[in-house]
């Protein structure tokens, strides 16, 4: 946008309609000190809004990463179990001691990002599906190292993770295509191995899940 009209940096109130024109959200400053600063508070916003207004869950439909993991991580008798961008909570009264968080979604316990979210005691089993799949590299592995940090030794970690595919909204009652501005991160077992390597955590299991080809795993941390 920059590059075919960089007079729109010169005129803020120009800048702020391009951009509600362009990703259909209200950017209430444009005023940074750094491009990248503009460009990380309209992919914030782009995130709010599709998973505030757009998004809707399909949480029955997944074989190892859904309704399963109920009776699984019960089974563990976890005293703390967090949910990394819970969505719309739908564990919570199902798994024991749950706690959810999520930025965009008010059904959370918490709506606060990852990645800010530092509570005082720890976790037994956490939970991120579909949750820690938006941006770069490194936000990724960023993520996946504070998660670890929120877990006590011996934690069980459950993931469902999209490599890479566009939420397809063809197939939606509303099929605007919200999500064409969200970059999916392009998950694969070669980048769950290694990070898993990284973490010092163990791979407990690496498969895909029956629907979406999501990759579904399990990590342990030491
Ligand atoms: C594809 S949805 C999955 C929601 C839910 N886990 C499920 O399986 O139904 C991804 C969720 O991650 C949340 N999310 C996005 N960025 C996040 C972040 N930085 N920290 C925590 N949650 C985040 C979104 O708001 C959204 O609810």
């Amino acid at each position: 946008m920059i590059h075919t009209s960089p007079q729109l940096l010169r005129n803020p109130q120009k800048l702020r309609h391009a951009i509600q024109g362009t990703f259909d959200i209200n950017i209430n400053t444009v005023d940074y000190g750094h491009i990248g600063e503009l460009v990380d508070a309209i992919d914030d916003k782009v995130l709010d809004n599709y998973f505030r207004n757009h998004w809707q869950g399909e949480m029955s439909k997944y074989k190892y990463s859904g309704p399963a993991l109920i009776d699984e991580i019960n089974s563990l008798k976890p005293r703390r179990v967090l949910d990394i961008g819970c969505g719309y909570h739908e564990f919570k009264g199902k798994i024991d001691n749950i706690i959810g968080i999520d930025p965009y979604n008010s059904a959370a316990d918490y709506e606060v990002k990852l990645l800010d979210y530092n509570p005082t005691e720890k976790f037994d089993a956490t939970l991120a599906l579909g949750s820690i799949n938006f941006g770069s590299t490194d936000k990724i592995f960023a993520e996946l190292e504070h998660a670890v940090k929120l877990c006590n030794p011996g934690a069980v970690m459950f993931f469902r993770a999209n490599p890479g595919l566009p939420h397809d909204e063809a197939d939606r009652p509303d099929s605007k295509n919200h999500s064409k501005w969200i970059y999916f991160y392009p998950w694969d077992s070669n980048f769950i191995v290694n990070c898993a390597d990284q973490l010092g955590v163990d791979i407990l299991d690496i498969r895909t899940d029956s629907f979406r080809n999501r990759l579904y795993f399990v990590w342990r941390t030491k």
